[in-house]
């Protein structure tokens, strides 16, 4: 039984062929950290780091999913998903990395895929959420070239056990984020505290796709590849409109967002001088050949949008070219404090359609959720889920061709730094119990996928 919607779910002005989804991640839902001969990720490691998550949380158990897999595909399929967007634990495949492959852990995978076809749910997984093989981490994980090779061959060998069965695979989640928090600020792991050094982080993972994506079309020839970057579109607060609020803008907007969509879409890097970046090739960072590797052809965009950035030019003080501040409105927040605005997602999408034009692929939304305090009558996430699928609908009659929304999350989960503090799920998990339970968004969802095929 789940908590009743409390208001109807009105159908959305949106395509008939939409497609309505829901995510998670590998080590946010799975637990089993050693089940069946898995290897160690760089997030089985960093949770023993003392202080580096909220009260020690670990994802060891998480939401037990890897031993719960049937309830939650029923859960799923009560909800009528028409899609789920799963992560494969790189270090259950191979738990070296590289070389050896772990049966097992491929195994699961493909129950996995097998349940979700017989609910009628597309599989959609994502092969990198941020779970490096340790080993690999040990030699420098994405500071590494090498990395982006490896990558390629697990890329290959998990579409060849999945890819009669599964058509659309994206490549790597949120580069942006893991290079920042992995690499960059060292809140995620590896827990690296590099700062801008950590761009090779950032490259690498775009070769990586750049090399998976051959790899992928040769085990399955329909593949539609894809990858999900977290953007964030730049806003400036009226009282901080110079020219060098707006070149602050610029600066950011070109590490956050073009950093990772201009090579894919264009085949080139934004110019980086605004932090000190003059050299074409970054020091010998990008070959020759990379940026073609990178920039083939793209089946779809993934965007995970939370919210817009406000910023203005740097205090003296700062190193960086911008200066992150507060919102210059009283937005709602979420449990996280995340300003919550609907319509940066029309000003994401729209902004996208107008500097990529011809070269911007169909778009799907492959997260967007927000944390609200745990219970059932979750009437704030309602609010927000309801307020962002206005918004795409908004950025569809401006022209934006967005084919799907996955809402993050189908399930409360371990949400990296913050451990368990933070609930994202249409689903209560009670961690002590495994006991899931349905919120009052999970019937309003439900009933918006219904009403949206009723429409049709
Ligand atoms: C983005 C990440 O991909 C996901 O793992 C995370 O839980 C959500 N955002 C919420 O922070």
């Amino acid at each position: 039984m789940s908590a009743p919607s409390p208001r109807p779910a009105t159908p959305p002005r949106l395509p008939a062929s939409f497609v309505w989804g829901a995510s998670t991640a590998a080590y946010q839902i799975e637990g089993a950290a050693d089940a069946d001969g898995k290897g160690p990720s760089i997030w089985d490691t960093f949770v023993r780091r003392p202080g580096a998550v909220r009260d020690g949380h670990t994802g060891d158990v998480a939401c037990d999913h890897y031993h719960r897999l049937g309830e939650d595909v029923d859960l799923m399929r009560q909800l009528g998903l028409d899609a789920y967007r799963f992560s494969i634990s790189w270090a259950r495949v191979l738990p070296e990395g590289t070389g050896r492959v772990e049966p097992r852990g491929l195994d699961f995978y493909d129950r996995l895929v097998d349940r979700l076809l017989a609910a009628g749910i597309t599989p959609t997984p994502t092969l990198f959420h941020w779970d490096l093989p340790q080993v690999l981490e040990d030699e420098g994980g994405w500071l590494n070239r090498d990395t982006a090779y490896h990558f390629a061959e697990f890329a290959h060998v998990t579409a060849e056990r999945l890819g009669d069965r599964v058509k659309s695979w994206i490549t790597l989640n949120e580069p942006f984020v893991h290079m920042v928090f992995g690499y960059g600020f060292g809140s995620h792991a590896p827990g690296r505290t590099l700062m801008l050094d950590a761009l090779p982080v950032g490259h690498h993972q775009l070769l990586g796709h750049g090399l998976a994506t051959p790899a992928l079309r040769a085990a399955v020839p329909q593949a539609e590849i894809l990858v999900a970057n977290n953007c964030s579109p730049v806003r400036l607060r009226p009282d901080a409109r110079t020219e060098a609020d707006a070149a602050a803008a610029d600066a950011y907007d070109a590490l956050h967002n073009r950093l990772f969509n201009d090579p894919l879409l264009l085949g080139t890097y934004p110019d980086l001088s605004a932090f000190g970046l003059t050299d074409p090739s970054w020091g010998g960072l990008v070959h020759d050949g990379d940026l073609k590797a990178i920039s083939a052809p793209l089946d779809g965009l993934g965007i995970n949008y939370y919210n817009p950035t406000w910023l203005t030019a740097p205090a003296e003080t700062t190193g960086l070219p911008f200066d992150a501040v507060e919102p210059d409105e009283p937005y709602r927040r979420t449990a996280f404090d995340w300003p919550v605005v609907p319509d940066g997602l029309t000003q994401l999408l729209t902004d996208l359609k107008a500097r990529y034009g011809a070269a911007l692929p169909p778009i799907w939304i492959t997260e967007n959720g927000c944390s609200e305090p745990a219970g059932l009558q979750d009437d704030a996430r309602i609010d927000f889920l309801a307020g962002h699928v206005g918004a795409i609908a908004d950025a569809v009659d401006q022209g934006v061709d967005v084919r799907g929304y996955f809402t993050w999350s189908l399930m409360d989960n371990f949400e990296w730094a913050e451990g368990f503090h933070q609930r994202f799920g249409l689903v209560e998990v009670d961690f002590e119990t495994q006991a899931r339970t349905p919120r009052a968004s999970f019937a309003w969802y439900r009933d918006l996928i219904a009403a949206h095929r009723g429409g049709q």
